[in-house]
């Protein structure tokens, strides 16, 4: 495959300050395909690949972790064909791409409730999970039948065990704790995005990484998942980078 962001990447974007960990909200997929009086699936076939564009975007820039959104714990409530489809994705979706990943080092892992998904889907994730395993670039981070309020809940019980237990005492629980129990400790100083975008238009969070986004720069545009390009990627990115990231201090030329 082909990517033209070389050009914006050597002309604008300052390599010295590339995002560690990116995630986005793939927002869009039925109202573009709603548009073009297609069924909504249409929308997340053509979501796919753009999921493969901003992969090998974000790869190809610099990025270490890219993590997407691409099924939430509250998804199951839609109907049953479209579930089905997203649930078909994986596979569709792995069996063209691994040999890319590999190719570009990149790696796959997944955070979310994933035994919880149709065994087929499973399969296709820990295939490729397992097939990329040695790659040491990007990490390409689904999420899948995630939600972050789940994550934290389950979190919050792990830890009242320890302590019942008498393996972890009270006292000592603080923010690495809860780091320590949530889905992306195996990120370990990378878990917090330094940049979250959500595309389509709307502005909500929708319980995605609630805890590791707390000083993450937000990014809304109103493009479509299916529309978003490597080209408008990279001027998000761009933008994120003239943003002040004072993570509760003053900015370092205030500081008097
Ligand atoms: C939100 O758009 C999108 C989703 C719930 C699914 C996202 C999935 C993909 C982009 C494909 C994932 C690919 C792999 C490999 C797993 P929406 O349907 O809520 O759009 P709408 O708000 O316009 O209805």
């Amino acid at each position: 495959m082909v990517f033209n962001t070389k050009k914006i990447v050597t002309d604008q974007l300052d390599k010295t300050n590339v995002p560690e960990h990116v995630a986005i909200i793939m927002d869009g997929n039925g109202r573009w395909a709603k548009r073009r009086h297609l069924p909504r699936i249409a929308g997340h076939k053509k979501g796919m690949d753009t999921v493969k564009t901003i992969t090998m975007a974000a790869s190809e820039m610099g990025v270490k972790v890219l993590t997407l959104y691409a099924f939430s714990t509250e998804n199951w409530k839609r109907p049953t064909d479209e579930v089905n489809y997203l649930m078909s994705l994986p596979t569709t979706f792995f069996s063209s791409f691994v040999p890319d990943l590999i190719e570009n080092n990149v790696s796959v892992k997944v955070i979310g409730y994933v035994d919880q998904l149709p065994a087929a889907t499973q399969k296709a994730v820990n295939d490729a999970v397992e097939q990329t395993k040695d790659c040491t670039g990007m990490i390409l981070n689904f999420a899948l039948n995630y939600g972050s309020r789940a994550e934290i809940t389950t979190a919050v019980k792990e830890i009242a065990q320890e302590a019942a237990e008498g393996t972890l005492d009270v006292n000592q629980i603080n923010e690495q704790t809860i780091d320590q129990h949530l889905m992306t400790k195996f990120l370990g100083n990378l878990a917090a995005p330094d940049v979250l975008i959500r595309s389509s238009g709307e502005e909500r969070i929708s319980n995605f990484l609630l805890w590791q986004i707390a000083y993450s720069e937000l990014i809304f545009t109103d493009t479509y998942w299916p529309d978003f390009t490597a080209e408008l990627f990279a001027s998000l990115i761009i933008e994120y980078q003239g943003r002040h990231r004072r993570f509760g201090g003053l900015d370092p030329d205030k500081k008097e």
